[in-house]
């Protein structure tokens, strides 16, 4: 017997559900894809980017890390950025963290996690870019707060990488948006901080960490 097997026979299941419903749904699928959103989300299990906006295989291209950072070296997160903005075409990014998320939680502690520690680095820094925003708050409110402003940030990064700045250039349609999913009862919340152009992001400000011009 197969190891795991019991995923191998919900697959089947799921995959001949797939086909009574529609059978042409893997054949379709298999020429091309053709999505318009990039979710940039965290890994938590409880936040899988297709079910909660309930989209099924073919319109979402994912990319998630702990706590849905966007760093300007990760060559991963750039790849991914690069390959459905250049290739693909899509026409929406979005960045979606969630409350009470861990890798939030622990970059708010002073406890050792390992690794990860370096990873958390960059949640430590949006709370130190935002220190003001996170004072007198209780441990609840601040959790929250850092989880929205780390969506801020991660948005702020996608919009100044390379890769966004280029597309943009050449007049492509393409929107950046911040979301927050709440784990508790599954509603996804707008950050209204969506980034459509290389305008809209200077007259947000979102580059406020940017040197000072001259
Ligand atoms: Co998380």
């Amino acid at each position: 017997m197969k190891k795991l097997q019991h995923l191998f026979d919900s697959n089947l299941k799921w995959a001949n559900q797939r086909k009574q419903e529609d059978p042409e749904f893997f054949s379709q699928l298999s020429q091309q894809q053709a999505p318009e959103y990039l979710w940039i989300g965290c890994s938590d299990s409880r936040v899988p980017a297709n079910q909660i906006v309930n989209l099924p295989p073919g319109e979402v291209f994912v990319h998630r890390n702990i706590a849905n950072v966007v760093v300007h070296t990760d060559l991963n997160c750039l790849s991914v950025i690069q390959y459905s903005v250049d290739i693909l075409k899509v026409k929406h990014i979005i960045v979606c963290g969630h409350y009470g998320c861990g890798g939030i939680k622990a970059a708010m502690e002073r406890d050792d996690h390992g690794l990860i520690d370096n990873w958390l680095r960059h949640i430590k820094d949006v709370g130190r870019f935002n220190a003001d925003q996170l004072k007198g708050l209780n441990d609840k409110e601040r959790m929250d707060r850092l989880c929205e402003l780390n969506v801020i940030e991660q948005v702020s990064n996608v919009c100044n990488s390379s890769i966004v700045q280029k597309a943009w250039n050449n007049g492509a349609n393409l929107t950046v948006h911040g979301w927050i999913y709440g784990i508790n009862n599954g509603i996804i919340k707008d950050l209204e901080t969506s980034i459509s152009s290389v305008e809209e992001l200077k007259k947000r400000n979102h580059n406020s960490h940017a040197l000072p011009e001259n």
